[in-house]
């Protein structure tokens, strides 16, 4: 046998399982530190009632021989699709139905749409950016180009004609910085793809953070990004699914080239490699755009708001740089006394028992920074943003 060589290629293991290891490492030898994790940027409000109801309906009739279902369609039921159809119609945006997708999640189709395309494409990334994108390629084979997104830029770099690739990803709302791009500035990428003949691979997981007029919550706001944009998204940040796990993926009919079309491309690849998202899951993920699903959404959206308000306040009160959380659970700050990255996150740890996301896990422009979610309990963000400010005024 032949070993892929590549996975040689990236850090042994995932950044987020890196931080959980030297968590559990550090509590087992100090049990009785009370740790508290805004590092992993993972939910914890429970699932909102209407969707709670869609399941226990749902696994009901999966007892009932009447009503019991197997295998679904691989591309999704069409009673989400055309909730997720009228979703984007609400915000003026027209799918076709053969267009939307439903995955278990982001994650896992940003590195399976990388099936479509050949190991020799280059790709473009922010840097710093999640780091699924670069991991996904790097163990691909597939070359990969960053460009810089820094303090100078608001973290959202804009395309350069000099520069040539032939996938671009962009994150926005962005993962780590919280900088989310606005539709003017998104024309730009779109007219780039044309130009170039690239395609994007759109994120857009965050969307339903975005609380600033002018910026985009899909790239399908731009006219003409059908042809050359794919858009993934997930139930994931919006209704708390991530450990539930359902997501969708926009990809549209125009995207063409050689006489072959990539939305044509991802259902062949779906329905060979992918037996669809249970239908229980699916049914909750329904519930999200009910009317009540939307309400109680709307609510926890803002309980997340509000603990990115409170960590803010901390930050400005110690003095702090930090950029983010206002469309976008993200806090990005600038690591104190010019500490790097990792030496902050064992110092914070160390020294508040507070657990964040070093930036530079998220690409070498992140270096200096540090990521803290807004995802946490309330009680405990306040707690860990007193514990922040203290810690940080010792130092000066
Ligand atoms: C993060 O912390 O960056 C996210 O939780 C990663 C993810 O959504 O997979």
């Amino acid at each position: 046998m032949y070993l892929n060589k590549h996975f040689s290629e990236v850090a042994e293991s995932y950044l987020f399982s890196d931080i959980a290891h030297k968590v559990a490492a550090y509590q087992a030898a100090h049990p009785e530190a009370d740790v508290i994790r805004l590092g992993i940027g993972d939910v914890t409000l429970p699932l909102a009632k209407p969707v709670i109801a869609a399941l226990h309906k749902a696994v009901d009739e999966m007892g009932d021989k009447a009503t019991f279902r197997g295998y679904g369609p691989e591309q999704g039921y069409d009673f989400l699709r055309q909730a997720i159809q009228k979703y984007y119609a609400g915000r003026g945006i027209d799918l076709q139905l053969e267009e939307i997708f439903i995955s278990d999640g982001a994650k896992s189709d940003l590195g399976n749409l990388l099936d479509l395309f050949a190991v020799n494409n280059t790709i473009l990334v922010p840097d710093p950016v999640y780091p699924v994108y670069v991991d996904d390629n790097v163990m691909a084979g597939r070359t990969v180009k960053y460009m810089s997104a820094t303090a100078e830029n608001n973290f959202l770099p804009m395309p350069e004609d000099a520069v040539d690739a032939d996938i671009v990803y962009l994150c926005s709302p962005n993962n780590p910085t919280g900088a989310a791009y606005t539709t003017a500035q998104l024309e730009q990428w779109v007219k780039w793809a044309k130009e170039h003949n690239a395609v994007i691979l759109y994120d857009a997981a965050y969307e339903c953070f975005v609380s600033e007029p002018g910026c985009a919550r899909s790239i399908y706001e731009v006219a003409g990004a059908k042809e050359v944009a794919v858009e993934v998204c997930s139930f994931s940040k919006i209704a708390g699914f991530t450990g539930t796990r359902c997501g969708y993926t926009i990809v549209p009919t125009a995207i063409e080239q050689d006489g072959m079309s990539l939305n044509k491309m991802w259902l062949r690849r779906q329905t060979t490699k992918f037996n669809g998202v249970p239908y229980i899951v699916q049914r909750g993920a329904e519930a999200v755009f009910t009317e009540e699903g939307m309400k109680e959404i709307q609510h926890n959206l803002d309980y997340y708001r509000n603990n990115a308000a409170v960590i803010a306040a901390a930050l400005d009160e110690a003095g702090v740089w930090y950029c983010g959380g206002k469309n976008s659970p993200y806090v990005w700050m600038r690591c104190p006394a010019g500490m790097k990255s990792w030496d902050f996150f064992d110092w914070l740890l160390e020294n508040a028992h507070v657990v964040g996301t070093p930036g530079s896990g998220f690409g070498p422009c992140g270096e200096g920074y540090f990521r803290l979610t807004a995802f946490g309990d309330a009680d405990k963000t306040k707690e860990a943003a007193e514990r922040l400010k203290k810690a940080i005024a010792s130092l000066q």
